[in-house]
């Protein structure tokens, strides 16, 4: 299976690649979660992108684009957090081509601006295995432990209130010219994803088979 994820910050993009990735025995490519390892290691990748995700903009296509060339394959992915532009949606497409992969999917998660906000100030993420935890919707077993690994569980830098604005003013800014893209190449899903995790899966299954 090789599915591309497409959601606003907050979306739940994380959370169901995570599952759909379990249920097909593929790996997950995300983009966030790597640019993160970059800047925690310190690598000259993650000192040029550090201040860029810590504001809530993007970072460099040439970049990304790099990263997502170097990770595709036809072994199958779910790819989380890209594109996010029109730029980069044109070169996954050519990543494809000359890879000759197929993908199946490209799954637009929506969802209100008021949920997503609600969800991204209050998520909590391991700061050792990054799991991902929402106070009241996906708490943890014990406050601010994570149940898998049990390190400590934190705020994101970027799910400040000013930086959740400008996350989100970013991605309406980018998103309509990649909705028409996908629209038009026959494999686009949208799913009203504002229910529970669980809902949202069984929605996306459904669709998937
Ligand atoms: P990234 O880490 O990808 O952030 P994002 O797109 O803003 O998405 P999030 O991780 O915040 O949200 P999500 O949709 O994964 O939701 P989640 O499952 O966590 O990117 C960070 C930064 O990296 C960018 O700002 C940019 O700087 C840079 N970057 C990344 N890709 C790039 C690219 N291609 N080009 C350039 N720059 C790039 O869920 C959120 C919360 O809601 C959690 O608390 C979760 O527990 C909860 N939740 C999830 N689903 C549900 C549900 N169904 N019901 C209730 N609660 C739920």
């Amino acid at each position: 299976m090789k599915i591309v994820l497409f959601g606003a910050p907050g979306s739940g993009k994380g959370t169901q690649a995570v599952v759909l990735s379990a249920h097909y025995n593929v790996r997950t490519i995300s983009l966030g979660d790597i640019l993160r390892q970059e800047v925690k290691s310190g690598s000259s990748v993650g000192q040029q992108v550090k201040s860029y995700m810590e504001r809530g903009l993007l970072v460099s296509d040439e970049l990304v684009s790099r990263v997502i060339e170097e990770n595709v394959d036809n072994e199958g992915f779910i790819l989380d957090g890209y594109p996010r532009n029109l730029a980069q949606a044109k070169v996954l497409d050519s990543i494809f081509k000359k890879k000759k992969i197929e993908y199946d999917a490209f799954i637009y998660l929506e969802v209100d601006e008021k949920t997503l906000i609600n969800r991204l100030s209050k998520r909590l993420v391991c700061k050792k295995c990054g799991a991902n935890y929402h106070i009241e919707n996906m708490p943890p077993k014990s406050t601010g432990i994570c149940d898998l690994c049990g390190d400590e569980l934190i705020q994101r830098k970027d799910d400040t209130p000013e930086v959740i604005r400008k996350r989100l003013e970013v991605f309406v800014g980018q998103s309509q010219a990649i909705l028409d893209f996908y629209k038009s190449q026959g494999k686009f899903i949208e799913v009203n994803a504002s229910a529970e995790k669980d809902e949202v899966f069984a929605r996306i299954l459904k669709i998937l088979t």
